[in-house]
This record gives structure tokens, C-alpha cells and sequence, in this order.
């Protein structure tokens, strides 16, 4: 039987982790973590992330053959593969600080493995690094080895929150580099046979260790500068009276563009764009590269300018000026299906009512009161380093109430800004919504999900990104 152990039960680890054991019943599965709340959460009834589909498979497997445990130097001592899926935020200070990654927590768990390994161990990284990270962590491995050899593989994750434990069972590809000698093709293989079990093998693709590393770098670019570019194009719209769905749509019909990933939206979200860009901005400047970095970077700068353009779109229509008046704000989560909040453009819209002192009410299906109020008052990349995970600061944001009920959100509100594209938005009773607020009542459609005529019939004045006012 072979053994895996997984360091980092996050959003990564544990629904990997998960599908693995469900796949490979003959596999023993230890997720580890040194955050006793999350491992104690992976535990319990309420896992620590919300996924569809993930409490099913726990279920399942948890006790059989998947593990979650504390013990983080005993399950890697006894493991066979070693998957490494520890955060890899920004660096806030320092060389690179706010752009290059933070390998701090990668290189305390490469230690770790080479101070507790007993026999050969084949390490895969499956945190997304910079490219050449595994020439590092070789380095740190074998000049600690003792005599054991270590085979490190890249195998990055490209599943997305929210639909992560059906990308996982049916991924586009896996992606597996590793050295081109003997034992590194061994370790592919042996990795590669792990993920046959339930993906066709024309759809494992295996590379050298480098185009590994660099691919999910790139393909991360490449996804968010097609929200880049459509969100671009959503302004030319608001400016002409073109209609960036209608536009979106006619572009995608070309098979060379295709449709998906065209939504315009008041700017991209999540934990992984923004810090993969910067880190791939900040790795071409250390090859000398200035013009591809500043090409990578415009992808970044037009998401900020959407951010913000959609702000001075709410404080210019409302008189310009928001100063003390309600503005509900529906969804903070970064995308629908998920609780997850980091870098979700909500706290930028937020933060930009509130510098013109607007009262906002939240209301989120999946997000917390303190998770919101965590984000709003944290510094610019602080959110993904565990020091700053700590409880709720005394210094919460007054002007900001959170609630549990759209309805109660929009009480008495001038106006609601939708900034997540939850499915239950959708189906809100408007004409109520439209009787409880103040007039004119003006909504702000973020995500474009609402239907705006209907809401025009009502009588709000409507907001849709990249259309007609
Ligand atoms: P996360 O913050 O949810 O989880 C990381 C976990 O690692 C945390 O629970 C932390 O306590 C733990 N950890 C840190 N150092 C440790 C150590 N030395 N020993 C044991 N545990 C340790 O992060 P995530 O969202 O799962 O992302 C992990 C990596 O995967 C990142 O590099 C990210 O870029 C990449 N990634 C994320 C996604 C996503 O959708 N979130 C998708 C693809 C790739
Ligand atoms: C993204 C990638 O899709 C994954 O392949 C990758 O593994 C992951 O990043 C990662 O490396 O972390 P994720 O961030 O979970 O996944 O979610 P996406 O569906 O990509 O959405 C990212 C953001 O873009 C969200 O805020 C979403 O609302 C926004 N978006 C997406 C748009 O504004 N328009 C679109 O058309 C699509």
C-alpha cells in the first residue's frame, strides 16, 4: 500500500486529498496541517471550506482511507509521495515585497521533510511556485538528505473554487514535470499511475520540471487576461452603447477565442490571480524582461481601474455623493459556490464607499461577519500570512453592519450593488425590495445577473457593467 501524505489542508490539499482517496481506495491519504483549527474542522461535521460535492466525498472516505492529522512530522516520516500544497502568498516586505512570492512556508516544509525522512520520498509541489522554485527545493533537500534520495515533481493544481471537486474528477489535464533522468521519470510515473486511476491518460501530460512550474503561472495570466480584456471592452461599451454581453458573445462564437471566460464583471477575484501575475511580473524582471512584464502587469492595473471605475460609477450617479446613506451590498464571497474571500473585489468596493462614508449592509450567504470585517480592515497582501488569521480586531469597521438576509440588507437602502453572482439573487422578490427603499432606488448590477428591464419596469435605476444606462 502506498502512503501519501498532503502538507497544507486548504483549499487545495483537502479536495485533492479527498478525490485521491476516493479514486484510490489502496491508497492511505494523511492530510496535514500545523493549524490545529483547520485540521480539527477537516474533523468535524462542518469541514473548513464550503465546496459542492466535498462533504459527500469526506464522508465517504475519512476513517477508510483518508486521514487528517496534526502529526504533521510522523505522517511525512511514513509517506511515500509527499504533496506540498502550502500557501505561497506575496511577499509584504523585503526583496520583490508585493510582487514576488513568499516561499517561506514552502521552504519551513521542505526542511521539515528532509529533517524527518527515514527512506526515499518522491516530493511533489503542488503550491504554485515560481518557476525554478524546484531547483531550490532540491538544493534544500539533498544538501539535508542523509543519504536519501528525494525526487521532486511539479504538479500544479488548475482546479477552481466552487467547482473544484468536479474539476478534480474530470480535470482537463494533469500536468506532471519532473527531471529528465531515470529515477526522475520513475517518480512521474509512479505519480502519473496514481492519477490513471480515474483520469483517461491521453489527458496526463508530462513535461520537464520548468515548463511544469511555468505553465500554471501561464495559464493563470491567460485566464485573467481574458477577464482583463472583456472588462476593457465593457467600458468602450458603456462609452458607444455597445453591449459587452452581445459583444462577448459574438467574439466567443470564434472557435480560435471560444465562449468561456468572457463574463464581464466589476473585476476578477480570488487568491491566485492577482499574486500568480505579480510573480510571473516579477520573475520577468529578474530575467531582464521589463516588456513582457509590463504587458503581464497591464492585466492587473485594468482589473484595479474596473474596480474602481465601477466605485465612481455608484458615488457620480448618486449625486456624487454617498456620505451617509445606506448602500446594501449583496455577496462579498470572490465568486459564487464558495465562502472564500480573498482578494474578492467586494472588499476594494467597499473600501471605496466607505472612503466616501457610506453606510454599507452586507449580506453574504457563505461569509461571515467576522471574516468581513477581517477583510476590511487588513493591509493590501496581509491575508494570506496565518500571523494575521488572528480573531476579529477590536477596530471594526463601524459604518459596516452585516446581515443575514438580503431583504434586511436592502431596508431602507439608496442603493444595492450586487458584487457576487449568486444564484439566489436572482430570484429576489424586486417589487419588495423596490417598496423598502429609498427613491430614487438605484442598483448596481456587478456581475451582470439581474435582468435589468424587469427591474427598470419596477422603476430602479439600473446599472449593468458594459451596457446602456
Ligand atoms: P490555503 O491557505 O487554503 O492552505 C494552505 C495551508 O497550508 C494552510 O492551512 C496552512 O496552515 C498550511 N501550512 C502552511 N505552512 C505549513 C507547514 N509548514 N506545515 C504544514 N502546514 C502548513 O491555500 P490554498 O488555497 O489551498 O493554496 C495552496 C497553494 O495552491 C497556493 O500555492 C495556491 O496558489 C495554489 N492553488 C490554489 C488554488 C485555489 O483555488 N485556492 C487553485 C490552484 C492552486
Ligand atoms: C482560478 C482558475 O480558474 C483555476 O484554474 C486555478 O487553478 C485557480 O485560479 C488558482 O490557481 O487558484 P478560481 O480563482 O478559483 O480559479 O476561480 P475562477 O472561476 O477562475 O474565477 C476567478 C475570478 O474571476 C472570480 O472573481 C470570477 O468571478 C472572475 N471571473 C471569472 C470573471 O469576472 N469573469 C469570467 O468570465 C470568469
Amino acid at each position: 500500500m502506498v502512503k501519501i501524505c498532503c502538507i497544507g489542508a486548504g483549499y487545495v490539499g483537502g479536495p485533492t486529498m479527498a478525490i485521491i482517496a476516493l479514486k484510490c481506495p489502496a491508497v492511505e491519504v494523511v492530510v496535514v496541517d500545523i493549524s490545529v483549527a483547520r485540521i480539527t474542522a477537516w474533523n468535524s461535521e462542518q469541514l473548513p471550506i464550503y465546496e459542492p460535492g466535498l462533504d459527500d466525498v469526506v464522508k465517504e472516505c475519512r476513517g477508510r482511507n483518508l486521514f487528517f492529522s496534526t502529526d504533521v512530522e510522523r505522517h511525512v516520516a511514513e509517506a511515500d509521495i509527499i504533496f506540498v500544497s502550502v500557501n505561497t502568498p506575496t511577499k509584504t516586505r523585503g526583496l520583490g515585497a508585493g510582487k514576488a512570492a513568499d516561499l517561506t512556508y514552502w521552504e519551513s516544509a521542505a526542511r521539515m521533510i528532509a529533517d524527518v525522512a527515514k527512506s526515499d520520498k518522491i516530493v511533489v509541489e503542488k503550491s504554485t511556485v515560481p518557476v525554478k522554485t524546484a531547483e531550490a527545493i532540491e538544493k534544500i533537500l539533498t544538501h539535508n538528505s542523509k543519504g536519501i534520495n528525494f525526487q521532486i515533481l511539479s504538479n500544479p493544481e488548475f482546479l477552481a473554487e466552487g467547482t473544484a471537486i468536479q474539476d478534480l474528477l474530470k480535470p482537463d489535464r494533469v500536468l506532471i514535470g519532473g527531471r529528465e533522468t531515470p529515477e526522475g521519470r520513475a517518480a512521474v510515473e509512479a505519480l502519473k499511475a496514481v492519477y490513471a486511476q480515474w483520469v483517461p491518460v491521453e489527458r496526463i501530460i508530462t513535461t520537464n520540471l520548468w515548463s511544469a512550474e511555468l505553465s500554471k503561472l501561464a495559464a493563470n495570466a491567460f485566464l485573467a487576461q481574458r477577464i482583463s480584456s472583456v472588462n476593457a471592452i465593457s467600458a468602450l461599451c458603456e462609452a458607444t452603447g455597445a453591449d459587452v454581453t452581445e459583444v462577448a458573445y459574438a467574439v466567443g462564437r470564434d472557435s480560435r477565442i471560444g465562449p468561456k471566460f468572457l463574463n464581464a464583471s466589476v473585476g476578477f477575484g480570488g487568491s491566485c490571480f492577482q499574486k500568480d501575475i505579480l510573480n510571473l511580473v516579477y520573475i520577468c524582471e529578474c530575467n531582464g524582461l521589463p516588456e513582457v512584464a509590463t504587458y503581464w502587469k497591464q492585466v492587473i492595473k485594468i482589473n484595479d481601474y474596473q474596480k474602481s471605475r465601477f466605485v465612481n460609477r455608484v458615488v457620480s450617479s448618486m449625486f456624487n455623493t454617498v456620505s451617509g446613506k445606506k448602500v446594501a451590498v449583496l455577496g462579498f464571497a470572490f465568486k459564487k459556490d464558495t465562502g472564500d474571500t480573498r482578494e474578492t473585489p467586494a472588499i476594494d468596493v467597499c473600501k471605496g464607499l466607505l472612503g466616501d462614508k457610506a453606510a454599507i449592509s452586507i449580506y453574504d450567504p457563505q461569509v461571515t461577519e467576522d471574516q468581513i470585517q477581517r477583510d476590511l480592515t487588513m493591509n493590501k497582501f496581509d491575508w494570506d500570512h496565518p500571523i494575521h488569521l488572528q480573531p476579529m480586531s477590536p477596530t471594526a469597521v463601524k459604518q459596516v453592519s452585516v446581515v443575514w438576509d438580503a431583504y434586511e440588507a436592502t431596508r431602507g437602502a439608496h442603493a444595492v450593488c450586487v458584487l457576487t453572482e449568486w444564484d439566489e439573487f436572482r430570484a429576489l422578490d424586486f417589487q419588495r425590495i423596490y417598496n423598502q427603499m429609498q427613491k430614487p432606488a438605484f442598483i448596481f448590477d456587478g456581475r451582470n445577473v439581474l435582468d435589468a428591464d424587469l427591474l427598470r419596469r419596477i422603476g430602479f435605476i439600473v446599472y449593468s457593467i458594459g451596457k446602456a444606462l
